[in-house]
């Protein structure tokens, strides 16, 4: 139950900073404004290269923290180092409601993970302490929008791989490796992720990649 309350705080905490005086996107604006965005990431949003993340089907509030985190420096993306800094606020906000409109294209589960996969992102592990990814992430991983959640379901193996350990790098504290400090106060991700093995990770991402 302490779990339970200590979620719904952190949810209310992000939902609070998510809202602060965001404009009002225009999806059609957004696509116009995404042709140098889809080199990368796909004209969809659905990227071809497992490294790129889709953004196709996101939740509105969580894209544009991204590109808000980016532009401050707080999540580092050298491969839109040259492309952020000249996106205001707007922009930010028309890009995040078309990538929203826009529908993931399905993965596939390595059928030899999706036991332990599915087990980790339902239940957690209790012994180690693991926080079932579904009790933020939603049950079928499409994010959780008034929360600012994101959803995973679908998304690049490669991609949630390298999250995850960025996310337990920064957790541990380790200081090899690239780390992502961009979970908040209450360090949501970092926390979870620091008590993964490679074994569990590499069973996530397996089966968040096939979720739909
Ligand atoms: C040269 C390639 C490239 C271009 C162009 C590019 N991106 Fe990215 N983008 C990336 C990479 C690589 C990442 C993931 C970096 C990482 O591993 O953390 C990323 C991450 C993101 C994320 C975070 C996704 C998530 O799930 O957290 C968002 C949002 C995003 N890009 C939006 C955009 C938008 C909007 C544009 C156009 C204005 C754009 N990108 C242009 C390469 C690119
Ligand atoms: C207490 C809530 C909470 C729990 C539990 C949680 N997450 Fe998250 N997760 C978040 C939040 C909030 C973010 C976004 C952080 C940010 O703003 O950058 C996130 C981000 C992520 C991302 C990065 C998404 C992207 O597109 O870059 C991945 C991957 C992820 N979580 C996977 C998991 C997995 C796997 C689990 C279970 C082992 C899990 N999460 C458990 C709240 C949670």
């Amino acid at each position: 139950m302490k779990l339970v309350a200590n979620v719904l705080f952190a949810a209310a905490l992000v939902a609070g900073t998510a809202n602060v005086a965001q404009a009002a996107g225009d999806a059609e604006a957004g696509k116009n404004k995404s042709a140098v965005c889809g080199a990368c990431h796909g004209a969809d949003g659905n990227s071809a290269i497992p490294n790129f993340p889709k953004l196709a089907g996101q939740v509105e509030s969580y894209t544009i923290k991204q590109l808000k985190d980016m532009k401050s420096g707080d999540r580092q993306v050298p491969e839109m180092a040259g492309i952020v800094p000249g996106l205001s606020e707007q922009d930010m906000a028309d890009l995040a409601a078309y990538y929203a409109t826009q529908v993931s294209t399905k993965g596939a589960a390595d059928p030899k993970l999706v036991e332990r996969g599915q087990h980790l992102f339902r239940a957690g592990d209790a012994d180690k302490g693991v926080t079932a990814c579904a009790g933020c992430h939603g049950a079928s991983g499409k994010g959780m929008a008034e929360a600012g959640f994101p959803a995973l379901a679908g998304q690049h193996g490669a991609y949630l791989e390298a999250q995850l350990k960025a996310f337990r790098a920064a957790g541990r504290e380790d200081h090899e490796g690239k780390r992502r400090t961009n979970d908040g106060e209450g360090k949501m991700m970092r926390a979870t992720a620091a008590r993964l093995s490679d074994d569990d990770i590499q069973a996530l991402a397996s089966y968040i990649n096939g979720m739909y």
